[in-house]
C-alpha cells in the first residue's frame, strides 16, 4: 500500500531534503550503502571477497540533467575501476551503470552522450579485466537502454543488462536476449509503473519472472537471478539442473545489506553470488526505493527515528 508514495517521494525533490537533512537517517541509509568513496567501495568487495562473494558495483547517481555531473560520473567510474585493479579485486568485482546518470536524460542529444559516456567506462573497465552491466531504470527508457546495449556490444560484447519481469514485454525480450555471451541479470522491478506496461499483482510478478527464467535457463546466454525471494532462488536452481547448467554458467545476485546469511550460504553451497554494492552520496532514490520495496525495510527506518 505505501509502495506508490514511496516510489514518488524517491522523485520528489521537497522530500529528499526532508529525508536528506535528518541527522537519523545515515545510520539506516549504511545498512544498504557501502560509504561513499571509491575506498570504501574496494573495503567492501575486499571483505565481500572474504566471505566468498562477487561484486558489482553501483557509483550511486541518476536522472541527471548536467552534462558535468554525468561527466563527473563516468571519472568517479574510471578511479574507482583503477583501484579496484590495483588492489587486485578486478577479477571479483564489476560495475552496475545507470545510463540516466551519465546523460541519457539530458534534454539534447542525451541517448548519444549516454552512449559515449558508457563507452568510456567500458573502455575503463576493459583497462581494469572486468565487465559493466546496465541498469534498468523506469519503463520509458526500456527501448533506449536496449538500444544502447546492442551499440555497446559490438566492440564490448561482454556487457550485460537488466531486465524487470513486472513488464509485460520482459518475457520477449529475455527471449531477444536469451543468445551466446549475453549476460542477463533479471530482477523484478523497483519502479512505479502504470498497469498499460506492467503487472501490478505481486503473484502475476512472479509468474512472469518464473516464465522468463526458463527463457534465460533454457537459452544461450549467461543468467544472473537478482532476487532476495527464496522461491524464486529455489525455481532457479530447479531450472538450472534441468537444464543441465553447471554453477559456472549462471549465477545469483542480492543487494548489500539484505539478507546476507543467504549470500554466504548459496556462495558456500557452491553457487556463484554476486552483492551488488552501491557507494556514493547520492543515495536518496536508491535508499527509498529499498523502503518501498518492503514494509520491515520502512519499519526499521521509522523505528531507528523514533527511538533516537
Ligand atoms: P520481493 O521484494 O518480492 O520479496 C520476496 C521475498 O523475498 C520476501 O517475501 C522475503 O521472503 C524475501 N525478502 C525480500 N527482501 C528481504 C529482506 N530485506 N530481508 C529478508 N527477506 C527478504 N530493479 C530495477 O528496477 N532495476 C534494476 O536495475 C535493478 N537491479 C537490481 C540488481 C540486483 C542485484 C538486485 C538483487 C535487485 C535489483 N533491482 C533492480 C531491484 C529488484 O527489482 C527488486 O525491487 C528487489 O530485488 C526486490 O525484489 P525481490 O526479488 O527481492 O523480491
Amino acid at each position: 500500500m505505501l509502495r506508490t508514495p514511496l516510489l514518488a517521494a524517491a522523485r520528489s525533490t521537497g522530500v529528499r531534503k526532508l529525508v536528506e537533512a535528518n541527522p537519523l537517517t545515515a545510520a539506516v541509509v549504511d545498512r544498504f550503502v557501502a560509504g561513499t568513496t571509491p575506498e570504501d567501495a574496494v573495503s567492501a568487495t575486499r571483505s565481500l571477497r572474504d566471505q566468498g562473494l562477487h561484486v558489482t558495483l553501483d557509483h550511486l547517481g541518476e536522472d541527471t540533467l548536467d552534462s558535468a555531473q554525468a561527466a563527473g560520473t563516468v571519472r568517479a567510474y574510471q578511479r574507482m575501476l583503477a583501484e579496484l585493479a590495483e588492489a587486485g579485486l578486478a577479477d571479483r568485482a564489476e560495475v552496475s551503470v545507470k545510463l540516466s546518470a551519465v546523460g541519457q536524460f539530458l534534454p539534447t542529444d542525451g541517448e548519444k552522450i549516454a552512449l559515449d559516456n558508457a563507452r568510456l567506462i567500458c573502455e575503463a573497465a576493459a583497462a581494469a579485466g572486468t565487465t559493466v552491466t546496465l541498469d534498468m531504470e523506469d519503463h520509458t527508457t526500456t527501448d533506449s537502454t536496449l538500444g544502447i546495449l546492442a551499440d555497446l556490444r559490438v566492440d564490448f560484447p561482454w556487457v550485460g543488462a537488466v531486465l524487470q519481469a513486472y513488464l509485460h514485454r520482459t518475457e520477449g525480450d529475455c527471449r531477444d536476449l536469451a543468445t551466446a555471451g549475453s549476460r542477463v541479470r533479471l530482477c523484478k522491478g523497483a519502479y512505479a509503473e502504470p498497469a498499460s506496461v506492467a503487472f501490478q499483482d505481486k503473484q502475476e510478478v512472479d509468474r512472469s519472472y518464473v516464465r522468463c527464467l526458463k527463457v534465460l535457463m533454457n537459452g544461450e546466454g549467461y543468467p544472473m537471478v537478482a532476487t532476495h525471494d527464496p522461491r524464486m532462488v529455489a525455481i532457479a536452481g530447479d531450472l538450472a539442473a534441468r537444464a543441465r547448467r553447471s554453477p559456472e554458467t549462471f549465477e545469483y545476485q542480492m543487494l548489500y545489506g539484505i539478507r546476507p546469511e543467504e549470500q554466504r550460504r548459496l556462495a558456500a553451497d557452491g553457487n556463484k553470488l554476486r552483492v551488488y554494492v552501491a557507494y556514493g552520496d547520492e543515495w536518496y532514490g536508491y535508499f527509498m526505493r529499498r523502503l518501498a520495496e518492503r514494509p520491515a525495510n520502512l519499519a526499521f527506518f521509522l523505528r531507528s527515528l523514533v527511538s533516537s
